[in-house]
């Protein structure tokens, strides 16, 4: 634990690149995860550094169209695998039995986030002692503010006791991520043509005003200091 306090503070320093570099270096069984949305910087980081690099995304069935198009269209522009992880289809269909498939609004968004995007990421981080995410301090005031860019993972455990997670873009700002994919002129999400800045499913996503912070246009019938689906549990508690 205390090396890996250290290692972060090594690594805060240093560029989303060289983080990435590092990590790939140091684990041969990790993972980086792909929601379809702006973090197509790491993918594009990653793959230069790793063409053969393990790239996941959790489909929760309730993604928009322009999302699954533009995961399409990451896959063919690096010539990559994107590996895909459904819901448990018997867990599924217990859930939307008993709640429909509009249950979120009514209760809260952690039943269905816990079928449709948990379970499938506990089995992609279930062969894995290392994962990569496209957290940033700057997505969510009420729950990213710490993010460290190095942790230790408590709420999985991949294939060892120790599950590490990198948040390589912890500390770049909107700016910076979208300044990178301009210059580089990768593909981006249609979405954020049509004002959504945060993107994560149909039902819970909305594009937001000017000067209207990102994280509005996630779960916004929710309180801020709960809006993370489980995927990173641990920025709520610490928050
Ligand atoms: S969420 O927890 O609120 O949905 P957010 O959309 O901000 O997360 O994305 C932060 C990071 O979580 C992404 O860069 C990605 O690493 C991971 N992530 C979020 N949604 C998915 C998804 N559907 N599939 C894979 N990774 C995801
Ligand atoms: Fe369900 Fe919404 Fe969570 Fe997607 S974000 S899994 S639709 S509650």
């Amino acid at each position: 634990m205390t090396k890996l306090l250290e290692l972060n503070l090594e690594l805060s320093a240093k560029t989303p690149r060289d983080i990435l570099k590092h990590a790939l270096t140091e684990h041969s069984a990790i993972g980086i995860s792909f929601s379809g949305a702006e973090d197509v910087v790491l993918v594009d980081m990653a793959v230069k550094i790793k063409k053969d690099v393990q790239i996941f995304t959790l489909d929760t069935g309730r993604l928009h169209a322009e999302t699954y198009q533009f995961i399409e269209e990451v896959r063919n522009f690096y010539g990559i695998n994107i590996e895909i992880y459904s819901p448990e289809a018997a867990a599924l269909q217990t859930f939307t039995k008993s709640k429909g498939l509009f249950s979120f609004y009514k209760d809260g968004h952690k039943e269905c986030c816990g079928v449709r995007k948990i379970d499938p990421l506990k089995r992609a981080l279930s062969s894995l002692d290392a994962w990569v995410t496209g957290q940033r301090k700057d997505q969510s005031p009420g729950t990213r503010q710490t993010i460290p860019t190095v942790e230790l993972d408590s709420s999985f455990t991949g294939n060892t006791e120790q599950l590490v997670k990198y948040n390589p873009l912890a500390n770049w700002s909107s700016e910076e991520v979208w300044n990178y994919i301009r210059a580089m002129e990768i593909p981006y999400n249609s979405l954020h043509s049509k004002g959504f800045k945060s993107i994560g499913c149909e039902p819970c996503t909305k594009a937001v005003l000017p000067n209207q912070h990102e994280r509005e246009g996630r779960w916004w019938w929710e309180e801020a200091t709960q809006k993370e689906c489980g995927l990173h549990a641990g920025n709520v508690s610490q928050a």
